[in-house]
């Protein structure tokens, strides 16, 4: 049997697949067409493994993408691929657009066609997953309780709007084909492989180069934080248990203000590379003007995911934190790599504004 996922090379991709390899022995089919954010030495260690197989390809390559799905004729495809930083959909949105929304429906339209032909017996298998994020939902109060899947998606930014349009894409092929969709919305993910333009990287990658820590606004905004790895396991539950048509959403319940967030950073660096000038890190903390249309705060209900496919994420903050800020620290190649390729100039530019 053999799963496809795209995106692979990404932050949550790269990662999905390392947790497939490290218990499944089916083969893994990676598509990703590596945008800045996508990156193949996220992946090395599987480059002799013969069940892993690597594909350059974008989601809207129709013909190219047709005749991966019948070669291989996957029981699964997990859809990762995607633009995904909200600071960049404000300023160009066009790629948000045309990855997220028009390249999503050409996959489906391939998956499809591809699904219909499929024996019966294979399709009672068959589950297309498409991996989406609680912004679809909007912004909460304070007051307010946790998003749960029957809330009303009220996108945002641009990007949130795109995500919005995908899931909305989704839906519409699992009501009016048929095709077995699931959606999970999950929160902010940490760990490793994140690109530095995502906040716990750009702090860390910051504060190692002795440069400003931006703190968009006041910095009391609030996100879920969840570790990759268990959202990881989420993903693998959801493609064992879950149930077509269904949605799952997916969080930490780790609630935290941004603020807290970088002045726990900064502790962490203080104990691990302390600065040579003796001062803290926390001393490069830069309030900046804030991001237009800055949602205040996420949080997710987990517990249809908890209650229905027993799923609970098992990393403490605290412990996945560290473990992320050494995993860079030890990754300084890595990171000079990324940053190396190129990153798009209008918000290296405004970046610098800021
Ligand atoms: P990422 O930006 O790190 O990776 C995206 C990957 O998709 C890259 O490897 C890129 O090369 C590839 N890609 C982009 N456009 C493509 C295209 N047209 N065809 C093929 N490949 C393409 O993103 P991420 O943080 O790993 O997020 C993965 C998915 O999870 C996204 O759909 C995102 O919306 C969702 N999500 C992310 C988070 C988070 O906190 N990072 C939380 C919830 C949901
Ligand atoms: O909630 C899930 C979403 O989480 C995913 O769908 C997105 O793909 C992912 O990028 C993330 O979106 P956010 O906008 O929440 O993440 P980001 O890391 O960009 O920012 C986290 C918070 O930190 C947000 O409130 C903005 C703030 N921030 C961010 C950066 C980059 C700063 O204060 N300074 C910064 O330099």
């Amino acid at each position: 049997m053999t799963i496809i996922v795209t995106g692979g090379a990404g932050f949550i991709g790269s990662n999905f697949i390392h947790e497939w390899f490290s218990n499944e022995n089916e083969d893994l089919i990676n598509i990703d067409c590596l945008t800045y954010a996508g990156n193949l030495e996220n992946l090395k260690v599987l480059n002799e493994n013969k069940l892993y197989h690597f594909y350059k390809n974008r989601i809207g390559d129709k013909s190219d993408i047709e005749k991966i799905l019948n070669r291989f004729n996957p029981r699964a495809i997990i859809n990762f691929a995607a633009e995904s930083h909200v600071d960049k959909s404000i300023y160009g949105p066009e790629s948000f657009f045309k990855t997220n929304v028009m390249e999503t429906l050409s996959l489906l339209e391939v998956t499809k066609n591809y699904y219909d032909q499929m024996p019966e017996i294979s399709k009672k298998k068959f589950k297309f997953i498409h991996i989406s994020t609680d912004e679809v939902f909007g912004s909460l109060q304070l007051n307010e309780k946790p998003f749960k899947e029957s809330n009303p998606y009220l996108p945002n930014s641009p990007y949130a709007a795109s995500k919005a349009a995908s899931d909305h894409l989704v839906r519409s092929f699992n009501k009016t084909h048929k095709l077995p969709c699931i959606i999970s919305n999950c929160s902010n993910n940490y760990g490793p492989f994140q690109y530095p333009e995502k906040l716990i990287p750009l702090v860390i990658n910051n504060a190692l180069n002795l440069k400003n820590l931006p703190v968009y606004g006041k910095g009391n905004q609030i996100r879920d934080w969840l570790h990759v790895k268990d959202h990881c396991k989420a993903i693998i539950t959801i493609l064992e248990d879950g149930a077509p048509s269904e949605t799952y959403n997916i969080g930490g319940s780790c609630e935290m203000e941004n603020i807290e967030v970088i002045k726990i950073i900064c502790n962490s660096l203080d104990n691990l590379r302390p600065r040579k000038d003796k001062k803290k890190y926390e001393d490069l903390i830069k309030f900046v003007s804030d991001r237009p249309g800055h949602d205040l705060r996420y949080a997710i209900n987990s517990d249809k995911i908890m209650k229905e496919l027993k799923w609970k994420p098992k990393i403490k903050f605290s412990d996945g934190i560290n473990d992320t800020i050494e995993w860079y620290l030890n990754s300084s190649e890595w990171l000079m790599n990324v940053l190396d390729k190129s990153y798009d100039i209008w918000m290296k530019k405004n970046y610098n504004k800021r």
